[in-house]
């Protein structure tokens, strides 16, 4: 799969974690930065990201400041994201079994490496179940039209 990655200044060395983690497990990662530890504003990237993934250039995207907020919130703001923060792989797998989520975001500051990777992993094994499903997640999209 190929994925577009995001982050701030807070997240660089689990990004590189989560980098070569995806590359491992033979996906393509497309690295949209930052990629200085110069404190950055998490919405720039966050934007970068959800308009690569709603324009069809990456297939999903992962996004990375100290929470997992800001910069999930900001990506959220792009017309056809939706963009899920998760802490641990439960939310991770509803987050695309239910909700079809195509962006997964995460805090540097909240999870360890390890638990980031088995996060990431759980998002890329789980699948839309679409049915209803589908209703609801058509309902979030018609909310953008409003
Ligand atoms: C940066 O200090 C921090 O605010 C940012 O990484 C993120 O946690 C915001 O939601």
């Amino acid at each position: 799969m190929k994925i577009g990655i995001g982050n701030d200044h807070s997240a660089l060395e689990l990004k590189a974690e989560i980098i070569s983690f995806l590359k491992e497990k033979g996906h393509e990662v497309v690295d949209y930065g930052t990629n200085s530890s110069e404190s950055c504003d998490y919405p720039v990237y966050g934007e970068i990201v959800a308009r690569a993934v709603a324009a069809g250039e990456v297939e999903q995207g992962i996004l990375i400041c100290g929470t997992g907020l800001g910069i999930s919130l900001a990506a959220n703001k792009v017309k056809g994201i939706r963009a899920a923060v998760c802490s641990e792989p439960f939310t991770a797998k509803m987050a695309r079994v239910h909700n079809n989520c195509n962006i997964l975001a995460f805090g540097a500051r909240v999870v360890g490496a390890e638990l980031a990777k088995m996060i990431v992993e759980t998002w890329l094994d789980a699948e839309f179940e679409g049915g209803r499903h589908q209703r609801r997640v058509d309902l979030i999209t018609a909310i953008e039209e409003k």
